[in-house]
């Protein structure tokens, strides 16, 4: 069945959890919308586990819509929602208008992310008085790394408990369907999970949230190098490709691979034609 910002407040109506993952391809996205996720994000998160960078400011309006747009081919019952990019929104309340509404005629997204709270409550007002759904972003955003002084979890202060509370209310008072809490101490998202009556979804923030997202490449073990506490490995993917790229190595170095069965045949006549001219 296909899931709809409806769904997402009457989940939280039932308390049932909702499912996000992120998909940046066709491919993946029909994997994931096959194993029956409520909700796929495009996240610009592509910059790092896709493109190689180190962060999410690289990231371009024109990336976004590509990789939306193999996604929404891909995916048919989850929800899609394309994260507007760094400099997409922040410079306008027009802009941030214009460029929602690429992301979804052009990307094919149902529903766009942007970062940050109480300042931004404009930005979301609009976008949403342009029937276009905001799920909005809180607490660690990535696209502040340069403020923050790195990825560093946030409300742990009492002023920062304070202003995430705020950036909540407000967001949520601005029209949002639901709100990402990203590296918050799981009991300060317990309480905004509690007080807001649009949806919460957690990354590093706890169980007690109204749902949960994940980088997918995090959670199947396809990253190198660093990853954050909170992104449990559910399978071992990277070790499984591992495997088999370099089996295909070894089977065509000592040629096994391709045997008869991968193989196109010809008629013995028409080669003996081709042959002897
Ligand atoms: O870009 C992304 O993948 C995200 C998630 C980490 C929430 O914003």
């Amino acid at each position: 069945m296909k899931n709809t910002t409806g769904s997402f407040a009457a989940a939280k109506r039932n308390s049932e959890k909702i499912t996000m993952l992120t998909s940046y391809d066709y491919t993946t996205a029909r994997i994931a919308d096959d194993a029956g996720v409520d909700a796929i994000l495009v996240g610009d998160s592509l910059g790092m586990v896709m493109l190689g960078y180190e962060n999410t400011l690289r990231v371009t309006m024109q990336d976004m819509i590509s990789h939306s747009a193999a996604v929404a081919r891909g995916a048919s019952n989850a929800l899609i929602v394309t994260d507007m990019p760094f400099m997409s929104y922040q410079t306008s309340v027009r802009d941030a208008v214009q460029n929602a509404g690429r992301l979804v005629k052009e990307g094919g997204a149902e529903a766009v992310k942007l970062e940050g709270g109480v300042k931004f409550a404009p930005h979301i007002r609009a976008i949403v008085d342009a029937s276009i759904p905001v799920m909005a972003h809180i607490g660690m955003t990535p696209q502040s790394v340069n403020t923050f002084g790195g990825f560093k979890v946030q409300g742990k202060s009492l002023a920062g408990a304070k202003q995430l509370i705020e950036d909540a209310r407000a967001v949520e008072e601005a029209g949002a369907f639901a709100v990402v809490l990203e590296c918050v101490p799981a009991a300060l998202a317990a309480y905004v999970t509690q007080i807001l009556s649009i949806p919460t979804i957690g990354i590093g923030a706890g169980a007690e949230c109204d749902g949960q997202v994940l980088v997918y490449q995090d959670m199947l073990n396809m990253t190198v190098g660093f990853t954050p506490k909170f992104a449990k490995k559910f399978a071992d993917v990277g070790a499984v490709m591992t495997e088999g790229f370099k089996k295909y190595i070894d089977e065509v170095k000592n040629g096994s691979f391709p045997s008869e069965e991968h193989t196109f045949k010809i008629d013995d006549e028409t080669m003996k034609a081709v042959t002897e001219g």
